[in-house]
């Protein structure tokens, strides 16, 4: 078995989905959002999931789709949130149409999420909907914090990680913890694989930080440097906060403070200060940690060696992507 199985069949059902029509306005984004591609990395997890426990892992597609349906929805609201232009190489919904028609649209998303989550088998949809219903609620925390910390100097690494937890990992956690549940496996397994998955999450995240820094634009899909123009408080710019002295420090914080700048100076400048003090390397050494707590996780769950090799080799590829 090859995951590119698995991605085809996504793919296949993707196609065959009905978002509504009328007015355009409403479904058109969701079309194109869903269409500029993206390594469906969330249905793939849940798929993965699943097929650790049965052979018949099709029947997670629909609720698998149901969770990268949710994915999109909240990218189309973050790059509200984050003033982005670019997103898989492409304009974003609130830049190609309109910040009201990227809020509809996402709201719409949400629900289509849980339209596609109603495929999963009755004698599990209880608990299927109750902790997707959870973690999307965690899953706006997490962006919440992340909006509240932009205007905040003292923030720890430890509320950073709880931050990405939430507004990342948790989803990751939940599309494998789907996958064993459609799969049939016990509650303690779902609790291991929600464990690895949160764990590869904040490596995940903190490799999206570093790409946002060191990404190859055209790769990478999004506006480099996007979040040292926004002050997002990243693993990069805390680390950096919290090392930085004298000279350094004083150009950290003078930059940090404009209010007017020219955005490609400030990206070089803040880039700069992070090589200095050797940001880079603390985040890839912060990235392996955590993706190497996910794989002992993952280690530990009681299914097919072969099986699980696949899903450890495709978290692997995460921890050197360049998209
Ligand atoms: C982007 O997620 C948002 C983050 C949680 C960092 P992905 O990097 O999975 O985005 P796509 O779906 O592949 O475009
Ligand atoms: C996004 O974090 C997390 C969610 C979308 C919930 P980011 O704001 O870093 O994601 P990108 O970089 O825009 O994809
Ligand atoms: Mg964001
Ligand atoms: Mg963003
Ligand atoms: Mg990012």
């Amino acid at each position: 078995m090859s995951p590119a199985i698995f991605i085809d069949a996504l793919q296949d059902e993707l196609q065959s989905i009905k978002y509504g029509q009328d007015p355009p306005e409403l479904y058109d984004p969701i079309q194109y959002i869903m269409s500029l591609g993206g390594k469906r990395m969330r249905p793939l997890l849940t798929l993965l999931g699943a097929y650790l426990f049965t052979d018949d892992w099709k029947k997670a597609i629909r609720p698998a789709l149901g969770v990268e349906v949710f994915h999109n929805f909240t990218l189309m609201h973050d790059d509200i949130m984050d003033r982005a232009p670019l997103r898989r190489g492409q304009p974003t919904v609130h830049e190609k149409w309109n910040g009201n028609v990227a809020i509809l649209s996402g709201d719409v998303m949400l629900v289509n999420a849980y339209q596609l989550l109603l495929n999963v088998e009755a004698d599990k949809l209880a608990p299927a909907l109750a902790r997707f219903s959870r973690t999307a609620a965690e899953v706006c925390e997490g962006q919440q914090m992340d909006m509240n910390f932009e205007t905040r100097w003292d923030v720890s690494e430890a509320e950073y990680i709880d931050m990405i937890r939430l507004k990342t990992s948790v989803l990751l956690g939940y599309a494998l913890e789907l996958g064993g549940l459609i799969g049939g496996a016990d509650d303690e397994t779902n609790r291991q694989l929600y464990e690895g998955g949160m764990n590869i999450g904040i490596g995940f995240q903190l490799k999206d930080d570093l790409l946002d820094v060191y990404g190859d634009p055209i790769k990478f899909g999004k506006q480099v440097g996007g979040d040292i123009i926004a002050n997002k408080k990243t693993f990069l710019l805390i680390e950096a906060l919290a090392q930085a002295k004298g000279t350094i420090r004083d150009e950290l914080i003078d930059w940090l403070t404009r209010t007017e700048f020219s955005k490609p100076e400030k990206v070089s400048a803040v880039t700069a200060i992070y090589d200095q003090l050797g940001i880079r390397q603390l985040t890839e050494t912060r990235i392996n940690e955590y993706f190497t707590r996910g794989f002992t996780n993952f280690d530990q769950v009681n299914a097919d060696y072969d099986r699980k090799m696949l899903l450890i080799q495709f978290a692997r590829q995460l921890v050197e992507r360049e998209s």
